[in-house]
């Protein structure tokens, strides 16, 4: 017996090219016209790519130490609201949202395809934090969460899923340009170096002890016991798959068969050739 609130699966939409649930279409004239101020931060990620915990990461970098009680108080979906989704359990980025949001700055998170973030973004010149996942991965985390999100249509088993992944048909642009492999391995200074920038590139210098606390706050079995993280949307089934996972680098290998890897592997260099967001990356 489904746990959600209405198990029908509406059928995807073909949106300007970009295969899209309704859900995240129904509110596209309050998005287009979306007023984004200078200050706003966009987190922009294909799905699956790790949206909550950076978003999450994020919001602790910003307001931990200022506001405590938003942490135990407001879970992390209002605190960084979607800006295009449009369902009854999880409220959206909309303007009648976006100006109820009191913090300075707001926190958005998106997973549109770079030609449907509203202008306004552009025009203010606003920061952008791009989150990339190996794309593997990210397909596989994407078949657990549409086997247990009745937004999508049934996926199928992994294989059909993979296909429909493959062709566009899983779910925004799935495997086009704009995705890109990470380079989530990083380890050591490179690391610690890409986090730095990433620091002063949201205007924060963070104290050692605070990066700690975060580290630990964020970290993979301390999200899933924080029960202002958890997603609890009523289109989600947590008794079919857990919306926080693994939480692994790599599991792509326990589901990709080797023909599946080199049909991927193909299809992927072709897609992305022209990209200038491709980086080869070790997993
Ligand atoms: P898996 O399904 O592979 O476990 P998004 O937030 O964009 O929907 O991404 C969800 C993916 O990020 C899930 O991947 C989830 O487990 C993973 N994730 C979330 N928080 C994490 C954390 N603290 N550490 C590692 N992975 C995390």
């Amino acid at each position: 017996m489904s746990q959600v609130d209405n198990p029908q699966r509406p059928p995807m939409i073909d949106f300007h090219g970009v295969c899209l649930s309704k859900y995240f279409t129904d509110n596209w004239d309050n998005v287009k016209n979306f007023n984004a101020r200078p200050d706003d931060i966009l987190i922009a990620t294909y799905p699956k790519a790790g949206t909550t915990w950076v978003s999450f990461i994020i919001d602790l970098l910003y307001f931990d130490q200022t506001c405590p009680e938003r942490q135990m108080t407001v879970p992390l979906t209002q605190r960084v609201p979607f800006l295009e989704i449009a369902l009854p359990s999880q409220p959206s980025g909309d303007n009648e949202l976006a100006d109820k949001m009191i913090t300075s700055p707001r926190l958005i998170k998106s997973h549109l395809p770079i030609q449907f973030i509203p202008k306004s973004f552009w025009e203010n010149n606003c920061r952008i934090v791009y989150v990339a996942r190996n794309a593997k991965d990210s397909a596989v985390s994407y078949y657990h969460f549409t086997r247990m999100n009745y937004v999508q249509p049934e996926p199928g088993d992994w294989g059909t899923y993979l296909n429909s992944f493959m062709n566009g048909k899983g779910g925004f642009w799935c495997l086009g340009p704009g995705m890109t492999m990470s380079t989530t391995g990083g380890k050591g200074n490179k690391h610690i170096q890409k986090f730095t920038t990433f620091c002063d590139f949201l205007g924060l210098s963070p104290s050692a002890e605070e990066l700690d606390k975060i580290k630990v706050t964020t970290m993979f079995d301390n999200m899933k016991q924080n029960k202002m993280i958890s997603i609890t949307s009523k289109m989600m089934d947590e008794e079919v798959s857990p919306f926080l996972r693994k939480g692994k680098v790599g599991d792509w290998k326990n589901h990709f068969t080797v023909a599946q890897n080199e049909q991927f592997d193909e299809d992927y260099k072709q897609k992305m050739k022209d990209s200038p967001l491709f980086f080869r990356t070790e997993v």
